[in-house]
């Protein structure tokens, strides 16, 4: 007899209690706490946070601090899963859709970034997702994936590993010289010159970690449309987006960005769990795909797996989520950190970082002893700021600003900057204190 999503893994029958503490779990997860923040009011939202109040905290986006609703969820799913660790877990994700937590993330997600919860996969961080993108892609000896020289190692090494797997080979292409002259056109152009008959991905980042600056994917995506027209769907190339660090500031509707397959943490400038992120991909790239790590969350594979026959169904997202078990009460408690972004309010998120990054560059680009990367443009930039202050290296001037109670970074690339994100828990006189402090730098 085939097994049931109840089944799945599991060898006795839970379902009526299991099935009764489902709601249960969602609902205590979903309480909010006596006193709600105003959601209009920054200080207000800053409250819901627990950061060190001595401290500037420009590097948040390097891994979040929990605010308030996620750290209670997060605990309420532990208090759940310590008191019952089988019938808590057992409950939550092998059940049917109303009750299966999962599939709940998947919606909210989708709630929040305009897709459908069916073309998510769940993940653990950008790292997991790039790899599992790239690794499973069906490469073959001699195919190309084209790349740029301004993504994150992880990116890189995602592409390296598994074009290394198969014979194909990958390239780097800068997208501008000078960050004193970028432009959208000159990208868009770039990116259509450089892929060739054998190019089968094109891999950026939305907004750079090593210089603040925000690509138009919008604009790339016409050039990977246009290199695409007359190509069999086989041959078909696939743009895939580093997003970590335009989730959470921009327009979060990314699947209008026009790319096919999007990468993120939710554990930066979401503020969600740490060790929680997703992959959306458009379902046709899905199905293109092979898994590389068995899921829990799809029945179909187990029983294929059950009666020893490959899976008969193309592949789609919910294949690609990694299974095993995992810190369930991090990732289930993602939903809160996107309701408490859709409390905020996205076009008022992205304002705010602008306008506090936009002050900080403002500023910074008078001071004499600083040269600013980072372009003003509010169209080229997101929440990072780069710059250097003449004279010193990036992690003395990094030092400097921590000895100050202020906590800056260093881009960790080849070619290093001094860092600060202003984000929504920043205030416009924060910005005057960290100008101040980077004014008597050097
Ligand atoms: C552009 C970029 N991509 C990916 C990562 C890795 O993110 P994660 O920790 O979510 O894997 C980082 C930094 O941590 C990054 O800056």
């Amino acid at each position: 007899m085939p097994l049931t999503r109840r089944d799945f893994l599991v060898s006795g029958s839970l379902s009526l209690a299991a099935g009764a503490l489902s709601p249960l779990l969602v609902h205590a997860a979903k309480s909010k706490p006596s006193t709600p923040p105003d959601f209009k009011d920054w200080e207000s939202v800053r409250r819901e946070f627990d950061l060190a109040p001595d401290y500037i905290h420009l590097a948040l986006f390097f891994l979040a601090s929990h605010p308030r609703a996620v750290r209670q969820a997060i605990e309420q799913y532990r208090e759940r899963i310590d008191a019952n660790p089988f019938v808590a877990v057992d409950s939550a994700i092998f059940e049917p859709t109303n009750v299966n937590i999962p599939l709940q993330v998947c919606q909210a997600i989708a709630s929040y970034i305009g897709g459908d919860p069916q073309h998510i996969a769940l993940t653990q961080n950008t790292t997991t997702g790039l790899a599992l993108l790239y690794h499973g892609l069906p490469l073959r000896e001699g195919d190309e994936i084209l790349t740029t020289t301004h993504d994150h190692y992880v990116h890189h090494e995602s592409i390296r590993l598994a074009t290394g797997r198969c014979g194909a080979t990958w390239r780097k292409i800068p997208l501008f010289d000078s960050y004193n002259s970028i432009s959208p056109d000159e990208i868009a152009e770039r990116v259509r010159k450089a892929i060739g008959p054998k190019t089968r991905a094109v891999g950026v980042t939305w907004v750079h970690s090593s210089s603040g600056v925000r690509l138009p994917i919008a604009r790339i995506a016409q050039s990977v449309a246009e290199a695409n027209r007359g190509r069999e769907e086989k041959d078909r190339v696939l743009l895939i987006v580093d997003g970590v660090h335009g989730l959470g500031v921009e327009d979060p509707k990314i699947t209008a960005l026009g790319c096919d397959a999007f990468a993120t943490g939710t554990h930066k400038w979401m503020f969600g769990p740490r060790g929680t992120g997703f992959v959306w991909a458009k379902p046709a790239v899905w199905q293109r795909m092979r898994p590389i790590i068995p899921t829990f969350t799809s029945p179909d594979i187990f029983e294929a797996w059950e009666q020893e026959h490959d899976p008969q169904t193309p592949a789609r997202a919910a294949w690609f989520s990694p299974g095993g078990f995992q810190a369930f009460e991090h990732y289930w408690a993602l939903p809160t950190a996107v309701h408490f972004h859709q409390d905020m309010g996205p076009a008022r998120v992205t304002a705010r970082i602008h306008e506090l990054n936009g002050q900080m560059k403002a500023e910074l680009a008078r001071m004499p002893n600083i040269q600013l990367y980072t372009p003003r443009d509010e169209n080229l930039s997101a929440g990072i700021v780069c710059f250097d202050v003449k004279g010193m290296k990036p992690e003395q001037v990094v030092k400097r600003l921590l000895d100050q109670r202020i906590v800056a970074s260093t881009t960790p690339y080849r070619v290093s900057y001094a860092r600060v994100a202003c984000s929504v828990v920043n205030t416009p006189q924060e910005v005057d204190s960290v100008l101040r402090a980077i004014r008597q730098l050097g």
